[in-house]
C-alpha cells in the first residue's frame, strides 16, 4: 500500500488548479445510461472512483471512449441491468445505477452497498422513494433486485435531504410518466449539476438548488455534451492547506459560489479569502483562532470539510467545538491527529479541539477520504516527518494531491 511522506513546516505559496467534482461526476456519468445516443462528459477528475464508474458503465453494456478529461458514452440498446458485485461493492455511489436502469430497462440488480468507515449509510430513503414511482425491490444474497413497469410520477417527501436519494430520484423520474415532486430534497451544488446535465439532455427539471424540485417526465433523452462543475471540497481542502501551512495560495477554477459557508468559517478563523475573476486567493495569518462548527446539509457547513477544519484548528489559538450531525462516526481522523500531538476530546457527536499545539510528525493511518486529507494537512504543519498510510482512501477523491502540493512548495513524496 502506498504512503505519503511529508516534511512539515514549509509555508505553501503559488497556484493550484482545482479539478472537476467527484461527487458531481459520479451521478452524471451514471445518468448517461438514460440516453440512447452519445453523451460527452468533460472536466472529469483523474480519480479512482471515476475510473470505477466508467468501468461499471462498460459492464452495463455502454461503449465508453476516454480522451483526456472527457469521456464519450453510448448507452445503446445493449444495456444490461446487472453489475458485478466485486466492482459495485468498492464504490457506494453505485447505488445510483438503480434510477437509470429502472427508468431505461424496468430492471436493476446492484449489490447492497455495505457500510463504510464513517457510518452505516443505509439506502432506505432511496428505495422507499423509488417505490413511490412504482418500483419494487427484493433482496437476493446481498443484491438488490429492482423491477417496475414504466415508472409513474409521484409526490415524494424525504425524511432527510439525502444527496444520493435526491440524485437517484432525479435519475429515475426524468423518463417517468407524468410529474414528480421532491420535497425536502437535497440542495447540494452537485445535485444541481446533475439536474443541469439532465436538462441539457432534454429533461424538464425545475427547482434544483431548492428543497422543492419538480420533474416533468419526457419520452426520451437526447445526445448532449456537458462539463462537470469544479470540486468545492477539493478547493476547500487547499484553502485549509494555505491556512495550516501559514501560506498564500491562488486557486484556479475554484467554485467559490458553492463555498459561501466554508469561506465564511475560514474568514472567522482569520484567513484572508479573496474571490477574484479567475483565481481565489487564500492567505493565512499568524493569529488564526479556533471557532465552533456544526455540520449541516447544504447550504450549511459541509460534513466533507469537517476533518480538514479539525486539523486546522489544532494549530489555531483558543479552542473550538465541532458537531457532526450528518454521519454517526466521522471523527476517526481525531484519533490519528492526537498521535501528532493534537488535543481533542470527543463526546458523542461533538469534538472539542484545544488549539495552539506544536504538532510533531509521526506515522498515521488514513481511514476514509476526508480523514486522509486532514492527516496530510496536519503533516504540512507538523515538525519533522509525518507518514500517512493507506492513502488509497485519498486517491479516491483527490487528483494527484502530492503533485499539486509539491508544486506549491510542500516537501511531500509518495512511497510505493
Ligand atoms: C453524499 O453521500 C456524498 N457522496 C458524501 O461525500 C457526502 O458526505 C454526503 O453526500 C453528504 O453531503 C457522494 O456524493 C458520492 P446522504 P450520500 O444520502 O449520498 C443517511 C465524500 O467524502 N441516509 O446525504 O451517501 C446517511 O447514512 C463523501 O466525498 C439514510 O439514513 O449522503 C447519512 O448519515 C463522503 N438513508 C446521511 O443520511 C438513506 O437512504 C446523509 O446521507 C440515505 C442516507
Amino acid at each position: 500500500m502506498d504512503e505519503l511522506i511529508i516534511q512539515g513546516g514549509k509555508p505553501l505559496s503559488g497556484k493550484v488548479r482545482i479539478s472537476g467534482s467527484k461527487n458531481a461526476a459520479l451521478p452524471i456519468l451514471l445518468g448517461s445510461m438514460l440516453v440512447p445516443g452519445e453523451v460527452v462528459i468533460s472536466g472529469l477528475p483523474e480519480l479512482q472512483d471515476v475510473g470505477t464508474t466508467i468501468e461499471l458503465l462498460t459492464l452495463f453494456g455502454c461503449s465508453c471512449r476516454r480522451e483526456g478529461d472527457s469521456v464519450s458514452i453510448v448507452a445503446g440498446s445493449g444495456l444490461k441491468p446487472e453489475a458485478p458485485y466485486d466492482l459495485v461493492r468498492t464504490m457506494r455511489a453505485s447505488v445510483l445505477c438503480l434510477g437509470p436502469l429502472l427508468a431505461r430497462l424496468g430492471r436493476a440488480r446492484v449489490a447492497l452497498p455495505g457500510g463504510c468507515a464513517i457510518g452505516s449509510r443505509p439506502i432506505d430513503m432511496h428505495l422507499r422513494s423509488l417505490e413511490k414511482l412504482g418500483a419494487s425491490f427484493d433482496l437476493d444474497s446481498g443484491d438488490i433486485l429492482g423491477h417496475c413497469e414504466r415508472l409513474r410520477g409521484a409526490h415524494v417527501v424525504f425524511d432527510f435531504p439525502t444527496v444520493g436519494g435526491t440524485e437517484n430520484m432525479l435519475l429515475a423520474a426524468v423518463l417517468a410518466e407524468g410529474e414528480t415532486i421532491l420535497e425536502n430534497a437535497a440542495r447540494e451544488p452537485e445535485v444541481s449539476d446533475l439536474a443541469e446535465f439532465l436538462n441539457a439532455c432534454g429533461a424538464r427539471i425545475s427547482g434544483q438548488g431548492t428543497s422543492l424540485i419538480r420533474i416533468k417526465g419526457v419520452e426520451s433523452l437526447r445526445n448532449c455534451r456537458y462539463t462537470v462543475m469544479p470540486d468545492r471540497i477539493e478547493a476547500g481542502t487547499y484553502m485549509a492547506a494555505a491556512g495550516i501551512s501559514g501560506g498564500d495560495l491562488q486557486l484556479e477554477n475554484c467554485p467559490d459560489w458553492a463555498l459561501d459557508t466554508v469561506i465564511a468559517k475560514f474568514r472567522e478563523m482569520g484567513l484572508e479569502v479573496e474571490a477574484g475573476e479567475s483565481v481565489t486567493r487564500v492567505r493565512s495569518s499568524p493569529d488564526l483562532a479556533c471557532i465552533d462548527i456544526v455540520t449541516q446539509p447544504y447550504p450549511g457547513f459541509p460534513t466533507d470539510m469537517q476533518a480538514q477544519f479539525m486539523a486546522l484548528m489544532c494549530v489555531a489559538s483558543g479552542s473550538g467545538m465541532i458537531q457532526e450531525t450528518i454521519f454517526e462516526n466521522r471523527f476517526l481522523h481525531a484519533l490519528e491527529l492526537m498521535r501528532l500531538g493534537a488535543q481533542i476530546k470527543i463526546s458523542g457527536d461533538t469534538a472539542l479541539i484545544r488549539g495552539e499545539r506544536r504538532l510533531i510528525g509521526a506515522p498515521v493511518q488514513a481511514s476514509d477520504l476526508r480523514a486522509s486529507a486532514s492527516l496530510v494537512l496536519a503533516g504540512l504543519a507538523a515538525r519533522g516527518t509525518t507518514t500517512v498510510r493507506r492513502i488509497y482512501h485519498l486517491d479516491r477523491g483527490y487528483e494527484r494531491m502530492e503533485d499539486k502540493l509539491a508544486q506549491v512548495g510542500a516537501r511531500i513524496r509518495r512511497k510505493k
